[in-house]
């Protein structure tokens, strides 16, 4: 909804009037001055006119034990998906802060704050991803040192930033990626000849996936998880 409206609406004014508290700096959206009376505010935005809050958005962040079989999306008419493993007001309210393929277990990031999941999402911002890695053959000697160097990626014409693989068994590892792009780990696993037969996210950044959720369970964020998403210019270790 446009932003006069929306003030209009709260205060019951005048859309004449509301452009005029726009204009004149009375008006803050997510603690921003905004004089413009044609921005769009969507119901995650928090809205305040002088000292008095129009409406609150209270950020949400959430981990999921993702099980294997539920496809990452909102609606799908042929597979379950993880929305469905939610309480119905939840449902409505978050979104994946990064995908998982079907076949894919482990840790799944939901949130309402859209920030918040770009700066965890962007390749950009470097967060390490860990995998646990079954494979169809067992993984060659020089895989590790072709991961370290990145791995072409023809679609996309770019080159994996280097991952850190961990031999556990001859067809087991743990890879840790700082991107996270299409099937990004199958296609690695793919280019130096081999296939991936299980894959199990563990973490992203300082987010590990809570040992006591059983798949499909899911819990809300710590405080000091939440809070390891980077700022604007800074990089999460
Ligand atoms: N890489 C993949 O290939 N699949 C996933 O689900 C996640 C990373």
């Amino acid at each position: 909804m446009r932003l006069d409206r929306f003030i209009a609406r709260q205060t019951e004014q005048s859309q004449q009037t509301a452009r005029l508290l726009i204009t004149t700096g009375r008006v803050q959206v997510d603690d921003q001055v905004v004089r413009d009376a044609q921005q769009a505010v969507d119901r995650f935005a928090t809205v305040r006119l002088d000292d008095r809050l129009l409406q609150q958005h209270t950020p949400l962040h959430f981990m999921l034990h993702k099980p294997h079989g539920y496809l990452s999306a909102t609606c799908d008419p042929l597979h379950p998906t993880v929305m469905e493993l939610l309480a119905e007001p939840l449902r409505q309210q978050l979104h994946l802060a990064g995908r998982l393929d079907r076949s894919t277990t482990g840790l799944l990031i939901l949130t309402n704050d859209g920030l918040w999941s770009r700066r965890l999402t962007e390749p950009g911002q470097r967060i390490p991803k860990v995998y646990l890695v079954g494979t169809a053959e067992p993984i060659a000697a020089h895989a590790a040192e072709c991961f370290a160097q990145g791995i072409h990626l023809a679609r996309e014409g770019v080159d994996t930033s280097p991952a850190q693989l961990q031999l556990l068994g001859p067809c087991q590892a743990r890879l840790t990626i700082h991107e996270g792009r299409h099937h990004q780990v199958k296609r690695m696993f793919h280019a130096v000849g081999n296939r991936v037969t299980s894959l199990h996210r563990e973490s992203m950044g300082i987010i590990e996936l809570d040992p006591t959720l059983h798949p499909g369970q899911y819990r809300a964020l710590t405080p000091r998880e939440i809070a390891c998403v980077p700022v604007a210019g800074s990089r999460l270790v």
